[in-house]
This record gives structure tokens, C-alpha cells and sequence, in this order.
């Protein structure tokens, strides 16, 4: 696996999606089958890109865009963009540097970084690492629990001493999807990688079977209302599609939620999130700040986030994409494409802040993004 920095590998990509070509050349078919597969028959993995590319842009023209900035203010902290990296496992699959590597990325383009619960590298060495960068994003860490409230909090503690500046539950994954491509393949965790963090997790069945074992103590709220009660970092629920779910979410001390169906991973048939985010939005009424995730590979499609509710967004498969084609440099580059492609997407559509993105920006948003696609006019 090549870790240098340089151009070649590179070379000819100039979007998201060129990422995943060359990716898909440069990993064997076991990875390929983890790191790119969904659920079922990929219905909701499709939906996720499809959504966001069907409310069209009603442009605005000549608006003074001269103080234009992509700055958004989350959790207390202003960061310079609204992209973070979306928790994902066993990054070592894609390249040697895995976590590490991704992070420094982010931090590089100060771009917020969130830890996979099953990130294969300590989580103590993401946090030396971009710890000290002065431009980096935020730094959070997810977690699933795992059903023994000892483990759990010594996990919380052990990721609020590394430096973790607030925790992601990650709710809708109680169990692994059913996910025909990882089962076609055999997928088997290579020798070397594993969920070190988790460690003496009380389930044994990590790494054989991911998240099949790990999973099985399935959560409620109480465990939400438990964990609340035991930390005092902000606390995000990562995997809300449901209004009435995000209303409780709010009810039980929630700092924030990001609506996500885990990138059509776990329930195939659940509804895109670009569909589900305008119904939370409403639903919340602006009382917690949104974060949304699932197909998100275009300017176009973080500024549509935006005009729907959303604060900021994650983005999942487009970065082990490019750790794999290039390491940190290759993620670096992905996330240099993508703030590109919005201040663009901003510029042509008369947008010099994503404070204030109304949703009249989307024409006909309650069809496209909430209405059923056959009553869509052809
Ligand atoms: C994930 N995702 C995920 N989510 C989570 O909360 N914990 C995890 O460990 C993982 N692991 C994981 C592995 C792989 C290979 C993928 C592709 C995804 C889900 C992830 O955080 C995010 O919700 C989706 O990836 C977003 O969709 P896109 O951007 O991949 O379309
Ligand atoms: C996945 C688990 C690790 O999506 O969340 O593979």
C-alpha cells in the first residue's frame, strides 16, 4: 500500500466519486465488500444519492457575496466549514495509517473528525495526533453500547481523558445489517486488524463476526438517559430518522442528532435521510442543532443539507476511498474538493453565509424531498 505523499496516485481525479474508481482497483474483494456494501438489495444506499440529487437549485443572482464565508458555529465552537468525517470501522482496510492517517487530514483541512467505537488503531494515538493542530475540526468519539455499564464507562472515561471533545451514540445498529455483499465474499477482518479499542469487550465474538456479537445488547433509552447522567461531554445521537425519535432524543438531554441511516448499512428500505431531515427539522423546530449523513458527494448536495435544516454534514465511504488511493494526501485532497465545490455552489447560488439557507433555495422541496418520487412530474 503505498503511503507516500505525491501526486501520481491522484493524478486525474478531480470529484469524489473518481476516488471511489480507483479505490475499487486498489483493494482486494474482501475489503471491497466491507467498505462499499449495504444492506439487502442496496435499495436505501442508492436512495441516499438519488435524494439529494432531486430538489433542483433555485439560484439567486447578484447578491453581495464580498463577506462570504463557509464558517458555521456548532456546539460552541466555530469551525471554518460544515464537513466532518463520519465514523468509520477498521480503516486499516484501506490503508496502513488508517485512523491516524484520516485524521491528520482532517485536521489539515479542519474538517471535524468523529472515531469509530471499532476504529483499528488506539484512540489514544488519533488523539496525539491532531490534538495540538491549531487549524484542526472537532475531535469526537462514537460508541455503541455494549450492553455491561463497567465497559461502557470505562470507555467514556478512557475517551474523555484521550481528549475526545464529545461522544457520538451511534442508535441504529442494534444489530448488523443483513449484508449480502459481505456475505458473498466470506468477509473476514485480516490478520492485524481488529476493534483494538474494545479490547475485553464482554461480547467475544469482535472481530470474527463485527458488529454481529458486539451489537446483540441492544440499547434503549434509559441506557441514553444512563449515559447522559455520566458524562459531560455533549452527547450526539447518531441514526435518527424517525420525528417523534428526535423529539425524545431532545427530551432526554441530547446535545445534538445526526440523522443517518448509517449509509443504508443496517435497514435496507429505510427512508433516505435527505427525505427524513426536513420532517426532524420541523419536528425540532431549531432547539438542537442537526447533522445529517448517507450519499452525501457533491457541493451541491452539502448546501442542499444546509437549505434542509442540517448545520453540518458527514461524509462516510468517499474517505476510505481516498485513504485508500493516497493515504492522508488522498483524503486531504477529498475534503479540499468538496469545500471547493460548496463556497462554488454557494457563489452561484447567491448564499454568502449557511446560517440562514432558506428552504425556498430547493424548488419544490416539499415534492422532491418529501413526496413520493412517483408523483414526481416526469
Ligand atoms: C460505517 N458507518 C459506521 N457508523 C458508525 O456509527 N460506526 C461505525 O463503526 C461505522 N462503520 C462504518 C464502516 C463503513 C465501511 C461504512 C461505509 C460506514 C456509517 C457511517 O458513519 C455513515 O453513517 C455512512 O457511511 C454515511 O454514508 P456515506 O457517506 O458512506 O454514503
Ligand atoms: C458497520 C458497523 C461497524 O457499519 O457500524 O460496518
Amino acid at each position: 500500500m503505498g503511503g507516500h505523499m505525491s501526486g501520481s496516485e491522484t493524478a486525474g481525479i478531480v470529484n469524489l466519486d473518481d476516488f471511489e474508481a480507483k479505490a475499487r482497483e486498489r483493494l482486494d474483494a474482501n475489503a471491497w465488500a466491507y467498505l462499499a456494501g449495504g444492506a439487502g438489495d442496496e435499495r436505501t444506499l442508492r436512495a441516499n444519492r438519488g435524494a439529494w440529487a432531486a430538489p433542483w437549485l433555485q439560484p439567486r443572482v447578484l447578491r453581495r457575496l464580498a463577506q462570504g464565508h463557509t464558517r458555521i458555529e456548532l456546539l460552541g465552537r466555530t469551525l471554518a466549514h460544515p464537513l466532518l468525517i463520519a465514523p468509520v470501522a477498521y480503516q486499516r482496510l484501506a490503508h496502513d495509517s488508517g485512523e491516524v492517517g484520516t485524521a491528520l487530514a482532517a485536521a489539515a483541512q479542519g474538517a471535524g473528525m468523529v472515531l469509530s467505537a471499532q476504529a483499528s488503531v488506539p484512540m489514544e494515538d488519533v488523539a496525539r495526533a491532531v490534538l495540538p493542530e491549531a487549524q484542526r475540526g472537532p475531535l469526537w468519539f462514537q460508541l455503541y453500547l455494549q450492553g455491561d455499564r463497567d465497559f461502557d464507562l470505562e470507555l467514556v472515561r478512557r475517551a474523555e481523558a484521550a481528549g475526545f471533545e464529545a461522544l457520538v451514540l451511534t442508535v441504529d445498529a442494534p444489530v448488523h445489517g443483513a449484508r449480502d455483499r459481505e456475505r458473498r465474499a466470506g468477509f473476514k477482518l485480516p490478520a492485524g486488524i481488529a476493534a483494538v479499542n474494545l479490547a475485553g469487550a464482554p461480547r467475544a465474538a469482535l472481530g470474527g463476526e463485527l458488529c454481529g456479537g458486539l451489537l446483540a445488547a441492544a440499547p434503549s433509552w434509559d441506557d441514553v438517559a444512563w449515559l447522559r447522567a455520566n458524562t459531560r461531554l455533549p452527547l450526539l445521537l447518531k441514526g435518527v430518522l424517525h420525528p417523534e425519535d428526535a423529539r425524545l432524543a431532545r427530551q432526554q438531554g441530547a446535545d445534538a442528532l445526526i440523522v443517518s441511516n448509517h449509509g443504508g448499512r443496517t435497514l435496507d428500505g429505510a427512508l433516505p435521510t435527505a427525505w427524513a431531515l426536513p420532517r426532524i427539522a420541523d419536528a425540532i423546530e431549531g432547539a438542537l442543532p442537526l447533522l445529517v449523513d448517507g450519499g452525501i458527494r457533491r457541493g451541491t448536495d452539502v448546501l442542499k443539507a444546509i437549505a434542509l435544516g442540517a448545520h453540518a454534514v458527514l461524509i462516510g465511504r468517499p474517505v476510505v476511498h481516498a485513504l485508500a488511493v493516497a493515504g492522508a494526501h488522498g483524503v486531504a485532497l477529498a475534503l479540499r474538493l468538496l469545500r471547493d465545490e460548496l463556497e462554488i455552489a454557494m457563489a452561484l447560488c447567491g448564499v454568502d453565509t449557511l446560517a440562514d439557507v432558506p428552504r425556498s433555495l430547493l424548488i419544490d422541496a416539499s415534492k422532491s424531498a418529501l413526496g413520493a418520487p412517483w408523483e414526481r412530474p416526469r
